[in-house]
């Protein structure tokens, strides 16, 4: 008996392992089923062709001021990107932008993959006589930020490095700079904000709000 009893008491550790078993099961079905609805919602992320009119944030008079100083350096421009990915209401961010003064001619000139080929903008890429960046670095995703001293973008991160015109010049980087649209609706500056691929050569576009 006295083993009997020695055997029931070491009957729990057996019972905890089927109990174990159980959890680990439940945790693995948990898991098939939050993957089965996360591929629906990343899917759902990727925008329409008419998503782009959807997500533009205005300028303040005093952040429109802000890119009107831009010019052949880039300024920083804040502003706040409303985000509507119609999962979530309506919200705002504070974000900032790089701008430059640009002309088609010269962009042409200086990053033709973003006019032919594969990785050619679905919109323009001067607009309102500026170019605006992305802040995020086509990397991994740091923020890099403009040199003066060395007339150039920096990326903390890894050093990857680009010109004013967000060519790509060293680094892991494996694009240059990722332009955002700009319009002028009825006298007020719209930027839409864009989420690009990180870490690819081409501007795949992700989301076009945060
Ligand atoms: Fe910018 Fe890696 S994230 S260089």
């Amino acid at each position: 008996m006295g083993h009997a009893e020695a055997y029931d008491d070491e009957g729990t550790p057996a019972e905890q392992t089927r109990r174990t078993f159980m959890v680990q099961a439940t945790l693995a079905l948990g898991g098939v089923i939050g993957l089965g609805i996360a591929i629906p919602v990343v899917t759902s992320l990727i925008p329409s062709a008419d998503a782009l009119g959807s997500a533009w944030s205005p300028l303040t008079a005093d952040e429109l001021a802000q890119l009107k100083k831009a010019t052949d350096k880039p300024i920083k421009v804040s502003f706040a990107v409303k985000s509507q990915d119609g999962y979530l209401p309506a919200a705002s961010t504070d974000e900032f932008v790089w701008a430059i003064k640009a002309d088609e001619a010269e962009m042409k000139a200086k990053r033709p993959e973003l006019y032919e080929g594969e990785a050619k903008l679905p919109y323009p890429v001067v607009n309102l006589g500026f170019v605006i960046f992305s802040p995020i670095c086509p990397h991994l995703g740091c923020r890099y930020a403009w040199i003066d001293a060395q007339n150039k973008f920096a990326c903390p991160c890894h050093g990857s490095q680009f010109t004013s015109v967000g060519e790509h010049i060293a680094g892991p980087a494996q694009r240059g700079l990722d332009p955002l649209p700009l319009r002028d609706q009825s006298g007020t500056a719209e930027i839409t904000w864009i989420q690009y691929a990180q870490n690819v050569s081409n501007h795949i576009v992700l989301s076009y709000s945060t």
